[in-house]
């Protein structure tokens, strides 16, 4: 079997859309992906409907979407193989669910304790890390990729010891598209130092394979509806119960509380003590309609089509004048980081916009990457499984003319 592309693509209304008059040719997808209809559809239906608060409200309606909004955390759960539905915390997004676990981590960290990331963290599980240590009086360890843009596996491993208190790392780069062998990393964490807890940021792991948070046997792993199909505002927070049970309140406020006097409170149980006030009800039906369209999907054909648009793009590159592929670890997804010599990324981003190829340019939200990499920024085009080997060929045709009137 392999991904019927052109059927897939039907199911996508905004890629049959032109932008500077051309046919779109959508090649940003580690920023964000297109929406299915069947996506569209839920949060029409959702808003036509059964629009309503959930768990409050003492009418046909709330009842209505409180079951598909709790239907969609069971959705959720299965999809990542958590042990139990309450773990699935509903977030804006990656970097929130993020930010709840530093700064839970802020409150529990004591000065000398170690923290460690990579050199090829996004700013979300960068900054987030920096400051939660800066609070605590930790140390940051920074663990050094090589120069193919894969993690220096010996490095992590001689990093992580029995100071290291937390380790957050990507599941996939977003600038190199390098995939790290995360759940081998997690065991040399659980040997090394067995005090430690570990978050998986998932962001651009999450639509490209199976997820399974028991297996990898990490404690938290974070992602974003919209980088799977689904809409934007919305992402998920897994945690391990026992881990989550008593983790510090982020926001407080209605939903997650027990009891409130006027002078104290108490929390409640999980999920909705880290899930003050009205959620986002639409998006998480969203991402659950979503998810739900993604698993019709077989697994494996995703990524074989994904591998072929990268493979094919490596080979298109190697023999184009003046272009460096950035980032070519064995082990990557269908993202092509790269420069061309004497172009600034921005205009090739520029040139490319006007003959209706999107892709994204500059630090990616990893600027100390950038500089590990020694340079300002890359073009970057990422794939998914409705692109093309068309597509791919008119990136570089696309490509050919920006170069030719940058000469
Ligand atoms: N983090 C997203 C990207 O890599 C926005 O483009």
């Amino acid at each position: 079997m392999s991904l019927d592309v052109q059927a897939l693509r039907a199911e996508f209304p905004i890629l049959s859309r032109e932008v500077h008059g051309k046919p779109l040719v959508y090649l940003d997808n580690a920023a964000t992906t297109q929406k299915p209809q069947a996506v569209i559809d839920a949060l029409v239906d959702f808003y036509s409907t059964c629009n309503s608060n959930v768990h409050r409200g003492a009418h046909y309606l709330s009842d209505e979407a409180t079951r598909r909004y709790e239907h969609a955390r069971t959705v959720i759960a299965e999809f990542i193989h958590a042990n139990a539905r309450e773990e699935v915390i509903w977030t804006s997004g990656t970097t929130e669910s993020i930010n709840i676990v530093a700064k839970g981590m802020a409150e529990r960290l004591q000065a000398g304790d170690e923290v460690v990331v990579t050199e090829m963290e996004h700013h979300a599980n960068l900054v987030t890390w920096q400051q939660a240590c800066k609070h605590a009086g930790a140390v940051l360890r920074v663990v050094p990729i090589l120069d193919n843009g894969a993690l220096d596996e010996a490095a992590f491993a001689s990093t992580v010891n029995s100071a290291t208190k937390f380790v957050a790392m990507p599941h996939v780069s977003n600038a190199l598209g390098t995939v790290n062998a995360v759940q081998a990393l997690i065991q040399v964490v659980r040997k090394q130092a067995p005090n430690a807890l570990v978050l998986i940021d998932g962001a651009q792991g999450i639509a490209h394979g199976n997820v399974d948070v028991q297996a990898l046997d990490c404690d938290f792993y974070a992602f974003s509806g919209h980088k799977l199909f689904g809409p934007t505002g919305v992402g998920v927070l897994w945690g391990r119960r026992s881990v989550l049970e008593d983790w510090p309140v982020w926001l407080t406020g209605g939903e997650m509380i027990a009891t409130v006097s006027y002078q104290d409170a108490t929390w409640g149980a999980l999920p909705n003590r880290l899930e003050a006030g009205t959620p986002n009800i639409a998006g998480a039906i969203g991402i659950a309609a979503a998810v739900t369209w993604f698993q019709q999907l077989n697994v494996a054909d995703v990524q074989a089509h994904e591998q072929a648009l990268l493979q094919a793009a490596v080979e298109r590159g190697a023999t184009f004048e003046g272009l460096k592929l950035i980032g070519n670890a064995p082990n990557k997804i269908g993202v092509y980081s790269f420069n061309l010599t004497g172009a600034h990324p921005a205009d090739l981003g520029f040139l490319l916009d006007r003959q209706g190829i999107a892709i994204r340019t500059g630090d990616h939200c990893a600027q100390p990457l950038m500089d590990r990499l020694g340079v300002p920024g890359t073009a970057r085009a990422s794939f998914s499984i409705y692109n093309t080997l068309d597509e791919v060929e008119l990136l570089f045709r696309g490509l050919e003319k920006a170069r030719d009137m940058l000469a």
